[in-house]
């Protein structure tokens, strides 16, 4: 008789596990369809509105992204290097960096300070950006500052703040791991968003025309017709350099910085050739990558903001 009762009870048992089982997986499944369904939809309606939303170029893209499955996490990282000082101007030249890399969604910025410690001007704007930063400073050695009356080509400039780049860069990233690209974004020229879709090309260095800088309206790589291979450069100042070419005016893809872990920058340089020194660990001018449509275009501009004249400063204002 218990036997019979065990056998019985046993059945129940079993019928109430697959039972519950079935519900289970049905619930699973449909709170699959219902989450699919919702993203389905959202899809559809930001589609449909998307010049109602005004949407940015980063968000369709991320949009687009979205709909073909793709994540943001597995697109290659834009690594832009910024050296920084203080002085009147500081504020304004990051804001508009600042908004300019806000339009650009791959972007890990690296933001050097040229102090002793962190300062709250530039911590505070790094936070109101909700960009991806890396936050460091290097101070650039006294001998090497620039004086106040000294002209600027005296002194070499942001090179403790590169190399401090360069270095947190060479101990963070892992080679074949990690893929990207680097570009020495100076805090005070004037970037189109278009430059970033032109690095996104680059397999080792690619250089673009920079707008403003060398003496002539353009810097320019000039091509080979024939073989659309840098051939000779246009510049205003010493043409005949390795790489006449302005710091705003290449990037370099990550693994290249990865395995030439040597490659920095140095106060030993000659003044006017920290580029040229650079990109010889790297490359060849045979080799470069010419962007921005055969370098026949310009995204980006060696503007130099003026130093205001302060006559008092203002009690109450951060500016
Ligand atoms: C030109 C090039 O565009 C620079 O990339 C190059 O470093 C420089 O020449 C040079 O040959 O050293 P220029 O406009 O004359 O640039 O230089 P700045 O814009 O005054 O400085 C370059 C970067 O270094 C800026 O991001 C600036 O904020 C930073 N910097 C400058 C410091 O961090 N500390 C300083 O004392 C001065
Ligand atoms: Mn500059």
């Amino acid at each position: 008789m218990d036997h019979l009762e065990n056998r019985k009870f046993k059945r129940y048992l079993g019928y109430c596990l697959v039972v519950s089982s079935v519900l289970i997986f049905w619930k699973v499944m449909t709170i699959e369809k219902d989450n699919s369904l919702l993203l389905g939809n959202l899809k559809d309606r930001l589609r449909a509105y998307q010049y109602k939303l005004q949407l940015t170029p980063k968000q369709t893209m991320l949009l687009n992204m979205l709909e073909n499955d793709k994540h943001l996490e597995d697109m290659p990282f834009i690594y832009a290097i910024t050296p920084t000082y203080y002085r009147y101007v500081q504020k304004a030249e990051l804001t508009k960096i600042s908004q300019t890399l806000m339009l650009v969604p791959n972007i890990h910025w690296i933001i050097v300070e040229d102090s002793e410690e962190k300062t709250a001007l530039v911590t505070n704007l790094i936070a109101e950006s909700g960009l991806k930063v890396t936050h460091l400073t290097a101070k650039t050695p006294p001998f090497e500052k620039l004086q106040a009356k000294e002209p600027r080509w005296k002194r070499h400039r942001g090179v403790e703040q590169r190399n401090k780049g360069l270095s947190w860069l060479r101990s963070n990233m892992q080679l074949g791991k990690d893929k990207g690209y680097v570009y020495f974004m100076d805090d005070d020229n004037t970037y189109s968003i278009k430059i970033f879709s032109e690095i996104m090309k680059i397999k080792n260095v690619g250089v673009w025309p920079v707008g403003l800088v060398g003496g002539f309206s353009v810097e320019t790589p000039i091509l080979n017709k024939q073989t659309g291979k840098v051939e000779s450069y246009k510049s205003g100042w010493k043409p005949q350099r390795p790489f006449a070419i302005d710091m705003a005016g290449f990037a370099i893809s990550l693994d290249l910085i990865l395995q030439k872990s040597d490659a920095s920058f140095s106060y030993k340089m000659e003044k006017g050739f920290q580029e040229s020194q650079f990109l010889s660990y790297f490359t060849t001018k045979e080799e470069l990558e010419p962007l921005a449509d055969n370098c026949t275009k310009v995204y980006v501009w060696h503007t130099r903001t003026e130093n205001p004249v302060v006559m008092a400063k203002v009690k109450g204002y951060e500016v």
